[in-house]
């Protein structure tokens, strides 16, 4: 039987991503965040306003998605309950965060050269896509239940360049990520965890990938949104 509730948060569980963009002074910030979404080459990335990774984003117009494996769980909870915005905002200190202007000195891990934009990727993540801002706006607003409160903001963003470890690559495609070699971090609600195996043969996948791509959506005259 299903009961009515009244949750708190609607984290259904998406994937961990930590986002690096550049401070006023040059040096990069990090942070982690889930509430992340692809389509095409595009991302929305739905941030808490007063956090420093929009703020860096909407002035500087880049960052880079560093996308966390499972095995990097340890490292992502060691930025947990920090942010770059000093001082924090008064629901973050009441929340027990506390301002760190070395997030990637505090994770254990490794800042490198992105090659389109500024901030750079992190070395550890197997996944690493170099992003442009296209458009910001605020999110879920006219919920009345929020009124009083600071809007969310909703950035879409743009992938202009994709780094991925090597072995994370279907053999055969060297276009093509392999889902049984990537294990993303997951948070499914405030807890970690990881994917299992496939469940199910996925009539979805029967048609090549490469369907995708804009020439060939092109080429065959499917050009409607799927
Ligand atoms: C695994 C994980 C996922 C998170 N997901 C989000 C998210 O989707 N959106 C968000 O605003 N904050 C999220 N947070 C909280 C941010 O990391 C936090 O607001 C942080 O202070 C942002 O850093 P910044 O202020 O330096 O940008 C998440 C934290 C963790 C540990």
């Amino acid at each position: 039987m299903h009961k009515i509730i009244d949750p708190a948060i609607l984290y259904f569980g998406t994937p961990v991503v930590l986002v690096s963009t550049l401070n006023e002074d040059g040096s990069p910030n990090l942070a982690p965040m889930s509430s992340a979404w692809w389509l095409r080459y595009s991302c929305m990335l739905g941030f808490d306003a007063s956090s420093k990774t929009p703020a860096n984003l909407l002035r500087t117009g880049e960052c880079v998605l560093n996308l966390a494996s499972a095995d990097m769980v340890d490292k992502v909870d060691r930025l947990a309950l920090l942010t770059g915005t000093n001082p924090p905002p008064p629901h973050k200190n009441r929340w027990g965060y506390r301002y760190e202007p070395d997030k990637f000195g505090t994770a254990g891990l490794t800042p490198i050269a992105s090659e389109r934009v500024a901030p750079p990727r992190v070395l550890e993540c197997p996944v690493q896509l170099e992003a442009v801002l296209d458009d910001a706006r605020p999110f879920g607003e006219k919920d009345p239940k929020y009124a009083g409160l600071n809007a969310p903001l909703a950035i879409e963003v743009r992938v202009i360049r994709v780094h991925v470890d090597e072995r994370l690559i279907a053999a055969g495609y060297p276009n093509r990520i392999d889902p049984t070699k990537w294990q993303p971090l997951i948070m499914n609600f405030r807890q970690f965890f990881g994917l299992g195996n496939i469940l199910h043969p996925s009539r979805l996948s029967e048609f090549p990938e490469e369907a995708f791509k804009p020439r060939e959506r092109l080429k065959t005259g499917t050009t409607g949104t799927a």
